[in-house]
């Protein structure tokens, strides 16, 4: 999180929220990748580069703002905000690799796989994925048991076969099927909204909030989720790319089925908007505790990067 994101936001609560949540992050990653002295370094070197400096961190700071309405503890939520960033960190990894979108540049840095090799980025992204399990099942994370084997359950649903690699292999075929609004929709679900949607459920995971009392929140991270990766879709066509820090302009290059592609670039804009106020009606039945949910929804459509 740079200070320009947070002061493009003009909402001061999410703006020390979102300066919080980067420090707390990249300090908890600073100590998890320790480089150790023998021949892993370079592996670790190489996690460290993809995940330290650059990431806005949203799903971490979706977990403390959810988080908020529980009165959750903060080290709890750090660590569960570290481990979906390892997940996602490891997906933007593999997701740049010559075999996918083939990027040069993420976080305005030369991939991994360029600023190390194929093998070394492969390795870095297995790595961070596993190390996100082994946070998720410390007790640190929590000292219930039965909490830590749902937050698991709910990480290997979310971000595998039919969670956000399911949503890889269908943004994959996108380039080359014909796909229909509500089949982007349900891509778009699975390779973004899937890992969102995490974020939220293990706060009300931790918060002990009975399935049946998630209707709101489940509601709110489906469109927040949609919502945010309409916005990633409108970045790649209109965006600039020296505040996005990769290179744009690659869906439509490959020929990807995307919101915007299908609905055109002013009616993704509405829909997205329209998700956005969808969001927040949804955290109707909270109070003042939600603003910040509430703040990271009108953020996830206004942001530049
Ligand atoms: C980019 O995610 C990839 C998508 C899932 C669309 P973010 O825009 O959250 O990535 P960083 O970590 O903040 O760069
Ligand atoms: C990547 O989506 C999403 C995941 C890594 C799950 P994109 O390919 O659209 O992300 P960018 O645009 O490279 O950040
Ligand atoms: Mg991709
Ligand atoms: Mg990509
Ligand atoms: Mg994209």
């Amino acid at each position: 999180m740079t200070v320009r994101d947070a002061a493009m936001t003009g909402n001061a609560m999410l703006r020390d929220a979102m300066q919080a949540i980067a420090e707390d992050i990249d300090a908890a990653f600073d100590i998890l990748l320790t480089v150790p002295d023998d021949p892993r370094r370079r592996l670790f070197e190489a996690m460290r580069h993809a995940a330290m400096g650059g990431g806005k961190r949203l799903r971490p700071l979706l977990v403390r703002a959810t988080g908020k309405l529980f009165s959750l503890d903060r080290e709890q939520m750090i660590r569960v905000g570290l481990a979906v960033e390892c997940i996602h960190v490891y997906s933007l990894v593999h997701d740049d690799l010559p075999a996918m979108d083939d990027d040069d540049l993420r976080h305005g840095k030369p991939t991994v796989h360029l600023a190390f090799d194929e093998a070394t980025a492969i390795l870095a992204g297995d790595g961070l994925h596993d190390l996100a399990f082994e946070i998720l099942a410390d007790e640190r994370t929590h000292p219930d048991p039965f909490v830590r084997c749902e937050l698991l359950r709910l990480m290997a649903r979310a971000s595998g076969p039919h969670g956000m690699a399911g949503g890889q292999m269908m943004d994959i075929a996108a380039e080359t099927a014909a796909f229909d609004l509500s089949t982007v929709t349900r891509l778009q679900q699975l390779k973004t909204g899937a890992i969102i949607g995490f974020c939220v459920e293990a706060a009300a995971v931790m918060g002990r909030l009975p399935p049946e009392g998630r209707t709101g929140l489940h509601g709110y991270a489906r469109d927040i989720g949609l919502a945010f990766q309409i916005a990633d879709d409108l970045l790649d066509v209109e965006g600039d790319a020296g505040l996005a820090g990769k290179a744009l302009g690659k869906d439509a290059a490959a020929g990807k089925q995307t919101f915007v592609s299908l609905l055109g670039v002013e009616q993704a804009r509405r829909q997205a908007r329209m998700l956005v106020d969808q969001a927040k009606a949804h955290l109707r039945g909270y109070d003042a505790r939600a603003d910040l949910l509430r703040a990271i929804a009108d953020y996830v459509i206004e942001r530049d990067r």
